[in-house]
């Protein structure tokens, strides 16, 4: 039976990922910070789905003192981990113009530094059993610097470099690290957004990341489209960026 842990999904594609390996029949882990909200979904999971397996393991990632003790319990409850997903992301309002610490230090803990945390336990694991895969959901808004909301795209630039960095340092072990960068997705995040477009549904996007994931690929979008905006955006040159950019 294969072992999935899942960091931050009791909703959006975090569920959806949950609930796509556990029609699978998997063995499903699922770190939340809400432990009501996270009984609700492991109890609606095992009735729907009886061949899978599926625990939750309370965590919120704002406390720095939690995440290595639900790192070890979600281990220990598996026995190992075949894939380790970060899937957990925030993003709060901006105005556009001004920095608010009270939102741009838990964008950068939950986007950045509780990854750093998480998936360098994984890491290290995966290293000595010279087996497993890394998934962490980034962001095509970290590719560039983009002026509505700094903090989140800066912690997805700086989770894209480390995934990349453990890919590099892991290859030698037979691990694989995958960045995923979805593209919108039409879950809470972007409800009532404007300038949302190409977005896909939860289920979708988490189908397709789950398929590429098995076939190995390692930096990937949802849509493929996505691939060729990523593109664009990184060769438009400074001064037009900063003058025509996207928000
Ligand atoms: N939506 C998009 O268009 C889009 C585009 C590009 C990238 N992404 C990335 O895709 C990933 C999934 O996003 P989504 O659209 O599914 O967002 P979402 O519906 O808002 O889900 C975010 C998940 O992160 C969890 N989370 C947030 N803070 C946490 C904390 N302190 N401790 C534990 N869990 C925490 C949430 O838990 P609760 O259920 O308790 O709230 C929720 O399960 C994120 O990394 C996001 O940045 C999304």
């Amino acid at each position: 039976m294969k072992r999935i842990v899942l960091v931050g999904a009791t909703d959006g594609l975090g569920k959806a990922l949950a609930e796509y390996y556990a029609g699978q029949g998997c063995w499903v882990t699922i770190l939340g910070r809400n432990p009501a909200k996270l009984d609700a979904l492991v109890a609606d999971l095992r009735a729907r789905f009886k061949t899978a397996t599926v625990n939750g393991v309370p965590c919120d990632l704002l406390n720095a003192a939690e995440r290595e003790p639900a790192y070890r319990k979600a281990i220990e409850v598996t026995g190992h981990c075949d894939v380790f997903f970060y899937v957990a992301g925030l993003l709060r309002p901006s105005d556009g113009a001004t920095n608010r610490w009270e939102d741009d230090g838990p964008m950068v803990e939950v986007n950045f530094t509780a990854a750093v945390h998480l998936l360098g336990l994984a890491a290290n694991d995966f290293r000595v059993a010279r087996r497993g895969t890394i998934v962490g959901i980034s962001s095509i808004a970290g590719d560039r610097g983009r002026k509505l909301n700094p903090a989140y795209g800066a912690a997805k630039a700086a989770l894209t470099t480390f995934l990349e960095a453990l890919r590099n340092r892991l290859a030698p072990f037979g691990v694989q690290v995958s960045t995923v960068k979805p593209g919108y997705l039409s879950t809470r995040m972007t409800a009532g957004k404007a300038g949302v477009f190409w977005s896909a549904p939860a289920e979708v996007a988490a189908r397709t990341i789950a398929e590429r994931v098995a076939k190995g690929h390692e930096v990937f979008y949802v849509y493929r489209r996505w691939a060729l905006v990523g593109l664009v955006l990184k060769l438009v040159p400074r001064f037009l960026f900063k003058r025509v950019g996207p928000p």
